[in-house]
C-alpha cells in the first residue's frame, strides 16, 4: 500500500526521522492534499489527522495513538460553542485549526498560526465583523497587535500557556543580546516581549536566517520538539527553551509525545487509530472553511513567488 507518513515538529526526533515530511499544521495539510497516498500515517494529534481525512475522504488516515488530542479541543464544549456562535450571528466565525471536526463545521474560516494574521486582516478589509475561537491567547494577541475587538472563545494550549513573562524577563535582562521568539499560543505578556512571533515553521525560518555573533542566546517559547530542528539548522547558536512558571526550561506536549517510534511503525503497517468515524455530512460541512483557507494560502504563496 502506498503509505505517506507525516510528522509534526513537536514529535520526538526518532519519529521525525521515520516521516516522509515534517512540518507545521498548514504545510502538512497542503502536503496531505497534494500527495496521492492510499494511507496517511499522521504522527501528530487528532485534529490534524481529522483535517487530513476531511480533505482526503477516500484515503485511510491513521493516528498512531487515539489519546493524542489537544487541550484546545478538550476545553471546548460544542453545545456552548454553538450558543456563542448564535449570539454573534452576523459575525464571521474564524476558528484555529486546533479544533474538532464538529467545531470546524460551525466555522466560516479555518486558520493556522501561519495564515491567521493575513486571513483576519483580509476579512476586516472586506468590512466583516469577526469572532475568534478557540485559542484565547492567540485571539488576545491579534486584538492587541491590530487593534481588533474580536470576541474570543476561552480555551488555551496547556503547553504554551505555561510560559511566564517574569521568568523570561529575568533571563533577558541578564543577557541584553539574547532574543526571544514565540508561538502565538503563548500568553500575551510573553508575546509583547518577543522579537518574533510565528508558527513553528516560521520560527524555524527566522532562526535559519538569524545573523548573530557565535553563541548568541535565543529563547524559544514553544514546545521542546522544535528545538531539535532549530539546533540541526544552527550549530553556532545557543538555542534554549523559554522558562515556565517552575523556572525550568522544560515544556513538552504530552499528546504529541504519544507518537512513539513503535506506534508509528505499527501505524505504517495499518495498525492504529483509524479516522473512520466522521460521517459524510460532518466532513462535507467541515471541509468548506478548511478549503477556503487552503485556497487562500495557495493564492498568497503564488503572489509571493510572482
Ligand atoms: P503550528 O501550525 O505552528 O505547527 O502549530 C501547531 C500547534 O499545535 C502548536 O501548538
Ligand atoms: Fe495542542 Fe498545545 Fe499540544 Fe499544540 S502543543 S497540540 S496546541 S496541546
Amino acid at each position: 500500500m502506498n503509505t505517506l507518513t507525516l510528522a509534526h515538529y513537536y514529535t520526538v526526533p526518532e519519529v521525525q526521522q521515520m516521516a516522509d515530511y515534517v512540518g507545521d499544521s498548514l504545510e502538512l495539510a497542503l502536503i496531505a492534499q497534494r500527495e496521492q497516498a492510499e494511507r496517511i500515517v499522521f504522527a501528530g494529534v487528532k485534529f490534524m489527522a481529522e483535517t487530513t481525512k476531511i480533505i482526503n475522504p477516500d484515503v485511510e488516515v491513521i493516528l498512531p495513538d487515539e489519546e493524542a488530542t489537544c487541550s484546545l479541543v478538550t476545553q471546548t464544549d460544542i453545545t456552548q460553542l454553538k450558543r456563542w456562535r448564535e449570539k454573534y450571528a452576523d459575525y464571521i466565525h474564524v476558528s484555529y485549526i486546533n479544533s474538532s471536526a464538529e467545531h470546524k463545521l460551525l466555522s466560516d474560516w479555518i486558520v493556522t498560526s501561519r495564515n491567521v494574521d493575513d486571513i483576519i486582516s483580509h476579512l476586516y478589509e472586506q468590512g466583516e465583523k469577526v469572532i475568534f475561537s478557540p485559542d484565547r491567547n492567540m485571539g488576545a494577541y491579534l486584538n492587541y497587535q491590530y487593534g481588533y475587538q474580536m470576541p474570543i472563545w476561552n480555551a488555551v494550549c496547556e503547553v504554551h500557556d505555561q510560559f511566564k513573562e517574569g521568568e523570561v524577563m529575568k533571563l533577558l535582562s541578564e543577557n541584553k543580546d539574547a532574543k526571544l521568539i514565540a508561538h502565538p499560543e503563548s500568553p500575551l505578556p510573553v508575546l509583547k516581549r518577543s522579537d518574533f512571533i510565528g508558527s513553528t515553521k516560521q520560527m524555524l525560518e527566522w532562526v535559519k536566517k538569524y545573523r548573530a555573533s557565535p553563541k548568541s542566546v535565543i529563547y524559544v517559547a514553544t514546545e521542546e520538539g522544535l528545538l531539535y530542528n532549530m539546533k540541526q539548522l544552527r550549530h553556532d547558536l545557543d538555542i534554549r527553551q523559554a522558562p515556565i512558571y517552575a523556572g525550568c526550561q522544560c515544556n513538552a506536549c504530552p499528546y504529541m509525545k504519544r507518537n512513539t517510534p513503535a506506534l508509528v511503525k505499527k501505524a505504517q503497517q495499518g495498525i492504529g487509530f483509524e479516522i473512520d468515524y466522521l460521517d459524510n455530512d460532518t466532513m462535507d460541512r467541515a471541509r468548506v472553511p478548511i478549503e477556503k483557507m487552503l485556497s487562500f494560502s495557495k493564492i498568497k504563496a503564488s503572489q509571493r513567488v510572482a
